[in-house]
């Protein structure tokens, strides 16, 4: 915990959040992906303590959610095309907890790789009984669990004949705003991932290992589906009291 984090915590009794390791978030600056050139701080970060704000909310309960909204092939009339998967998991904290009845919100392109929106003008067809978003709240174990259709692969404007590997974009919040994350989940044994620039802004091999979801026969369904596990772990609190007494610094 930095100096100034402790004296926050000690003077209000907020405890903040661990700041990620290093290397285990993208990069700001990964000039593969071209976008990163223009979005990148020119200057030196500023450090910014946590303060109440950060840890303690939003909070997204029940009354945020469509209980359906976890089946991404039952928003519309008919069924939509491709093959059909089960994505699910757990959200824990960095010590393994459960991140209960925390809120994850999912988006996607249609099986033919086409995302429904204005700005997607890739020449694939849409889908009219597919929209690609989904959200669902965490059990008490803090798992999840979304049906949707296998995304397709789209090419996209970053270099010549550069291609996004098929992917699932995940929003959490987590208990607050310090824990929110944003990030893609791929699939395993993809030929794309080894070079797609994004996810090679994640410089910690392991963390970017950590992007690639896992087959799982568990929760496939015979006849019906296959089936993916998605873990995710959200940073944890720089100390519990529990942790604090046993922790040499
Ligand atoms: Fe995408």
């Amino acid at each position: 915990m930095s100096a100034v984090d402790k004296g926050l915590a000690a003077a209000s009794g907020i405890l903040p959040y661990r700041r990620p390791r290093p290397g285990t978030q993208p990069n700001h600056l990964h000039p593969p992906y071209v976008s990163s050139i223009k979005r990148a701080p020119t200057r030196p970060l500023i450090y910014l303590p946590h303060t109440l704000s950060e840890v303690t909310g939003p909070q997204f309960g029940a009354e945020s959610v469509k209980v359906k909204a976890f089946d991404l092939t039952k928003q519309h009339c008919g069924e939509p095309l491709g093959e059909r998967i089960i994505v699910s998991g757990r959200v824990t904290d960095e010590d393994g907890r459960p991140i209960r009845n925390t809120l994850i919100e999912i988006w996607q392109a249609n099986a033919a790789g086409r995302y429904r929106h204005e700005i997607d003008q890739h020449d694939a067809p849409l889908d009219p009984n597919f929209t690609g978003e989904g959200h669902t709240l965490t059990d008490d174990e803090g798992r999840y669990r979304f049906v949707t259709v296998r995304p397709g692969a789209y090419p996209w404007s970053n270099h010549h004949n550069a291609w996004r590997p098929a992917h699932i974009h995940f929003s959490l919040f987590g208990p607050a705003f310090a824990t929110r994350l944003v990030t893609q989940m791929y699939f395993p044994g993809d030929p794309l991932i080894p070079f797609d620039p994004i996810y090679n802004c994640t410089a910690d091999e392991e963390a970017r290992q950590g992007l690639i979801s896992v087959f799982d026969w568990e929760t496939t369904i015979p006849d019906a589906a296959l089936g993916f596990r998605f873990d995710i772990v959200l940073g944890g609190r720089e100390a519990t009291p529990m942790e604090e007494r046993g922790r040499k610094r």
